[in-house]
């Protein structure tokens, strides 16, 4: 069964309580529930990782070269301002997909920078958790299109 390691940053965990103007009601708690649900519907195993610590996601993401087979992340606020984020994601080369439950296009200007964008494949913005289940059905298509030997042979080089 392939593996995905879904990622959230800063304050993330604060969902349901943080701007729900802006994030919404649902919690912490109902977004994992969703996310290992979704996973489980697109016949993916998921281990989820949040962190509000920028080195403790590199490590992470460092961690799963050879543990897993892709990755959703919402680097949240370190979206627009970690080039050591984007350059882990680069370094492990697995398909990553940038979420975020805002649209970020159309909020500060400060928040239409994104370092991440390039290390991943996809960016899903604006529609809040489903974005996360878009991410995953997306990663689901992609390993349908993208053979099994070429990411192994990305893993091996
Ligand atoms: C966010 C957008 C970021 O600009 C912000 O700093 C976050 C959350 C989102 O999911 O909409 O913390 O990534």
């Amino acid at each position: 069964m392939r593996k995905l390691l879904i990622i959230n940053g800063p304050n993330i965990n604060m969902l349901g309580v943080r701007e729900p103007d802006i994030y919404g009601r649902e919690t912490y708690a109902d977004l994992m529930e969703r996310i290992v649900r979704a996973c489980a519907e697109c016949g993916f195993e998921c281990t989820c990782f949040q962190s509000n610590h920028e080195g403790a996601i590199v490590d992470e993401i460092q961690r799963a070269l050879g543990r897993f087979d892709g990755i959703v992340i919402n680097p949240a606020a370190y979206t627009h301002t970690s080039i050591a984020i984007a350059d882990a994601l680069r370094a492990v080369d697995l398909p990553a997909i940038e979420v975020h439950l805002s649209d970020i296009d159309s909020r500060e200007d400060y928040r239409k920078i994104s370092y991440t964008k390039e290390a991943c494949i996809r960016t899903v913005a604006g529609l809040g958790p489903a974005g996360y289940e878009q991410a995953i059905a997306f990663l689901r298509e992609y390993f349908e299109r993208v053979p099994r030997e070429h990411i192994d042979s990305l893993k091996s080089e």
